[in-house]
């Protein structure tokens, strides 16, 4: 059966003249081959915006990306690409989202980048400035209910913060966490005229094959230590994929630090 989408009835070139006049976005993500990065790309496939992604892996990637029109695959290991390849992957992005982590390998864990959040999301934004848009892009980084947002002076118990002391010293990824957010936080800040962002917290996350219920909230409603809740990845792609979207839910999170939870999980 012959299908009229505007795949076929449409060239490329025209398609994305039309895309743009729907206020479909350009969006690139960054840590998409991972978990979590994968089930955001699909839900901004979904919404039909135009999507980059730059991967060291593309073998990981799902076969139906590889033919999808809206998504551009761009090979490298995004701390190897020089400032001028940055700038250029940018240029014409209305968000970035980043969902990397380190692998959870000795290597991974241990090894170098010690930084690949905190350096990714530096580069990625001076890439930004550079480019100095005429509307600010927004950064979505994806980071830990493991981290105190400390514009709000979120409280935590003396055992907590004691645990959270070890992490730092035991596990670099943790403190690689914290130093996005407050990258964000305090260089970025609350009125950069080139970057707006937020940094989404889950709490343990588990995979689901479908977005759930789930609720968010300004701080954590309990101990990312010792009563963590669950989120689910596919409702972290979708708020993150909803927070990119939607201007009202933009403006309510933007330069915050939306703490995301399972609904199931709440109790
Ligand atoms: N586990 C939890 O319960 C939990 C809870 C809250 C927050 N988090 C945080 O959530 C984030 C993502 O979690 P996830 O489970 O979705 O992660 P994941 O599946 O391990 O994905 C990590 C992504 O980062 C990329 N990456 C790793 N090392 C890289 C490097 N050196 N250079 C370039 N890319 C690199 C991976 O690329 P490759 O595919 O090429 O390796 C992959 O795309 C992490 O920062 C984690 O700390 C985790």
């Amino acid at each position: 059966m012959k299908h009229f989408g505007l795949k076929n009835v449409l060239p490329k070139k025209a398609r994305n003249a039309f895309y743009k006049t729907k206020h479909y976005m350009t969006i690139l993500v960054v840590g998409a081959s991972g978990a979590t990065g994968k089930q955001l790309v699909e839900q901004l496939l979904i919404k039909k915006h135009n999507i980059k992604v730059i991967v060291r892996s593309p073998e990981k990637l799902p076969e139906s990306w590889k033919s999808n029109d809206n998504l551009q695959i761009i090979a490298a290991s995004i701390l190897d690409l020089n400032d001028e390849a940055m700038r250029k992957h940018v240029a014409d992005c209305d968000a970035i989202a980043s969902c990397l982590g380190h692998n959870l390998t000795w290597k991974g864990v241990y090894g170098q980048p010690r930084k690949l959040v905190t350096d990714a999301a530096r580069r990625l934004c001076d890439a930004v400035k550079t480019n100095a848009p005429k509307k600010p892009v927004k950064y979505v980084l994806m980071n830990t209910t493991g981290n105190r947002n400390r514009d709000l002076k979120e409280p935590i118990s003396f055992a907590q913060k004691c645990v959270i002391g070890l992490l730092r010293l035991l596990l670099p990824p943790h403190v690689d966490n914290e130093k996005a957010a407050d990258y964000l936080r305090t260089q970025i800040g609350q009125n950069n005229a080139f970057i707006e962002w937020a940094a989404v917290r889950p709490d343990n996350l588990i995979d689901e094959d479908q977005v759930t219920d789930y609720e968010t909230h300004a701080s954590p409603t309990r101990s990312a230590i010792f009563n963590a809740g669950k989120t689910s990845r596919i409702n972290v792609g979708h708020f993150m994929a909803n927070l990119i979207s939607d201007a009202t839910l933009w403006t309510t999170w933007k330069g915050q630090m939306p703490v995301i939870y399972n609904k199931s999980a709440a109790e």
